[in-house]
């Protein structure tokens, strides 16, 4: 079947119109096809109101289509829009954002066009699925949608010493006594591989059925590297990667960091953005944001990084973190870093919210969740913190929020009832990483009374 390409959808793919007859039309998304394009194609799932397509051959070819850099693009489910050049890219993510403002908050606000740094080999994290029998180890990243581990000699996504950690883990499990893991039979030992590098230190942790012991590994790494450490998770959880026992071994325990006047230590577990040089501006806006005499809570704090970089600027930060280890670090951090104006809760930012905005009477409140977003609790208690402060016709309490989102879907749905009390003044699509579909967003609101 021939289809014209009219625009792209939410996952970077073609989409088309089928006529079906009476005037109506089937939707079509077709895989890795572009705008304006006219291509043949395969149909490869119908349902009643849409259906799926494959690309069998561009009759007519997109100027901003380009031959994807990586040779397992279209295997590997790591990239999604490689196919298209860097102007399409931008356009596609800043349309993204522009379009779910349009649509969910009726609203034309300006937003900001995406900002991109970096193309490729910004990632200082990698978390690679390995699999196979003894001597004929994979290791490599999942297909798209599954969980076959499609063997990869380096991801051009990564910093170069993470690839070098890939070919040398490879070359060393592969004349080892240990298998891989079959991720459907759900058996073997070596599981992942994840290695983080930032300013010269490398990181490594194997997830693993059962403890081993790494210390020859650690010492072949140790001849490649001059600063690397070594650690295990063991663990029986196919849910999550790094859930189970972190064990350290050998070598550096932590990579050691100083940003934006903050010193800290952080390992495998810590979240940390992926692309450090998207995540200096997203940062430097942030602060922007933020006066001397403002007093911030922090909530979804992690370890502690923004609340204490924010901080070194305003007058008291409170964070919240559900997490008992990030909310350790981040008390270590500010103790380390001599910050006596932030304190650190360890709880569900639910709970202890509302008593937290009674009793601090923030100016400014800092939202960086996970992707699932805030839950409702969360955005009736912001929004009826500042109906309280209506009636008592005091002019104090949360004037500001900041929103750090890394899913577009969750980010719309909450915007939807800040909106109710607070305007948007700022919303800036971020290209944290650049070759995928994601996108990080920053919005900055004003409470409008
Ligand atoms: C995107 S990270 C925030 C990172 C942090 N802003 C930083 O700079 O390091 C989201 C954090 O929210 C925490 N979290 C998730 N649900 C939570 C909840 N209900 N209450 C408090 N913290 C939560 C997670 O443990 C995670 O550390």
């Amino acid at each position: 079947m021939e289809l014209k390409i009219l625009r792209l959808g939410i996952n970077g793919e073609g989409v088309a119109k089928i006529p079906e007859g009476n005037n109506q039309d089937k939707i079509c998304f077709v895989e890795k096809a572009l705008p304006d394009e006219v291509v043949n194609v395969n149909i490869t799932n119908e349902k009643k109101s849409f259906c799926t397509a494959s690309v069998v051959d561009i009759k007519s070819k997109s100027a901003n289509r380009i031959a994807p850099k990586c040779p397992y693009f279209g295997k590997c489910g790591g990239c999604d829009i490689q196919h298209m050049d860097k102007p399409l890219q931008e356009e596609f993510k800043t349309n993204l954002v522009k379009d779910a403002v349009c649509r969910t908050l009726k609203n034309n606000f300006q937003v900001q066009d995406v900002v991109r740094v970096n193309d490729f080999y910004y990632r200082n994290k990698m978390v690679f699925p390995i699999t196979g029998d003894i001597g004929n180890i994979t290791i490599g990243m999942f297909r798209a949608n599954s969980h076959q581990v499609v063997d990869i000699d380096k991801c051009i996504l990564a910093k170069d010493e993470i690839n070098k950690v890939l070919q040398l883990t490879k070359d060393y499990f592969n004349c080892s006594k240990y298998s891989g893991y079959d991720f459907l039979k759900k058996k073997g030992i070596l599981k992942y591989l994840v290695v983080r590098s930032k300013s010269e230190q490398i990181l490594v942790t194997i997830v693993a059925t059962k403890k081993i012991d790494l210390k020859q590994y650690y010492e072949m790494l140790e001849r490649n590297f001059s600063k690397v450490g070594v650690s295990i998770i063991v663990s029986n959880n196919d849910n999550e990667i790094l859930s189970g026992n972190y064990i350290y071994q050998y070598g550096i325990k932590g990579i050691d960091i100083v940003e934006f006047g903050v010193k800290y230590c952080v390992d495998n577990r810590g979240f940390l953005q992926v692309n450090d040089d998207i995540k200096q501006y997203l940062y430097e806006k942030i602060l922007g944001f933020v006066d001397s005499d403002d007093c911030v809570i922090d909530a979804y704090s992690g370890a502690g990084l923004l609340s204490s970089i924010v901080a070194k600027k305003c007058k008291k930060v409170i964070g919240i973190e559900i997490n008992k280890s990030a909310s350790q670090s981040a008390k270590n951090l500010a103790r380390d870093n001599v910050l006596n104006n932030v304190d650190f809760i360890n709880d569900d930012v639910e709970i202890v919210l509302e008593d937290s905005i009674r009793k601090y009477a923030p100016s400014v409140l800092i939202l960086d969740p996970p992707r699932s977003g805030c839950s409702m609790g969360v955005l009736k208690i912001i929004n009826n913190s500042i109906m309280q402060n209506q009636k008592t016709t005091q002019n104090k309490g949360i004037n500001k929020l900041i929103y750090v989102s890394c899913n577009l879907a969750t980010l719309m749905r909450d915007l939807k009832e800040l909106t109710l009390s607070f305007d948007i003044k700022y919303l800036q699509p971020f290209d944290m990483f650049p070759q995928t579909k994601h996108i990080e967003t920053l919005v900055c609101l004003q409470r409008r009374v």
